[in-house]
């Protein structure tokens, strides 16, 4: 059993999915847990849904797209928190389409979510995180950064840069004992992935070894392992869960 009674962690884009997972997972784990949705609307509805399954944690809303909002998203859970021990970049969209015909607000939308939302989000954390001499930063990255998918130029070049960024990152801070690692996910049943047609997720199936999309639980189970002093000397790492199709 991993605790992490004694941390505290921010997660982006907890209202749903994968994101909503990690952050049942970190809370069940004894960790304080703020998250933050696209809007407080949405964030303040996942805190409800929440408490009625008897599971604490603060929600901002805050668009991880605008440095300014991810700025004061961090101020405010540092607020709440008193430090932030793990940052999960989880936050992420899609908008896909064959590459013919995407749009530059396509490609712009889901790079400045995607990777610049990363970059704002961890620039804000970082600061206080290296005055700590600790911090876990986990991005989630996706198996299409390393494999490529038709449809997801945008999306998948994300993915990609993310693992750079990870590498990069823990090789900058790992000596105030941070690190920085990244989860790349397989095909995971959220509504991300609801959006998919029979036909796209039956061709999926046939892809995993193990012949099932993951769940929100199977990407949280890594980032409760590289939050934890398990993983103290992993750092630059991309884990891959994703049922063997990678
Ligand atoms: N579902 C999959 O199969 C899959 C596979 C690989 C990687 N991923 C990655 O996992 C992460 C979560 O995906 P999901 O499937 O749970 O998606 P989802 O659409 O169910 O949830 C996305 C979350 O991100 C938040 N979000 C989106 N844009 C935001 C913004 N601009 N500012 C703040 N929050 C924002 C949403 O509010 C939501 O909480 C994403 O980074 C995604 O790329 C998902």
């Amino acid at each position: 059993m991993i605790d992490l009674s004694s941390k505290t962690a921010l997660v982006t884009g907890g209202t749903r999915g994968i994101g909503r997972g990690i952050v049942e997972a970190l809370a069940q784990a004894g960790a304080k847990v703020v998250f933050s949705g696209r809007t407080e609307a949405t964030a303040q509805a996942a805190v409800e849904e929440l408490a009625a399954r008897g599971i604490t944690a603060y929600g901002i809303g805050a668009d991880v797209a605008s440095f300014a909002e991810s700025a004061a998203l961090v101020e405010k859970a540092l607020a709440h928190l008193g430090k932030i021990d793990i940052l999960v970049n989880n936050a992420g969209i899609t908008k896909d389409q064959l590459f013919l015909k995407m749009s530059e607000e396509d490609w712009g939308q889901v790079i400045n979510t995607n990777l610049t939302g990363i970059f704002n989000v961890t620039k804000a954390v970082i600061k206080p995180m290296l005055k700590a001499k600790y911090g876990r930063i986990i991005n989630i990255g996706s198996v299409v950064g390393s494999t490529g998918n038709p449809g997801q130029v945008n999306y998948a070049s994300t993915k990609a840069a993310v693992i750079g960024f990870t590498k990069s990152l823990a090789k900058e801070v790992a000596a105030r004992n941070i690190t920085c690692n990244a989860i790349a996910p397989g095909f995971i049943a959220t509504d991300m992935t609801e959006e998919l047609s029979e036909a796209q997720k039956q061709t999926l199936l046939e892809q995993i070894p193990l012949k099932r999309l993951g769940t929100a639980a199977d990407i949280a189970g890594g980032v409760l392992f590289l939050a934890s002093p398990l993983a103290d000397y992993v750092n630059g790492t991309v884990l891959h869960i994703n049922g063997g199709m990678y």
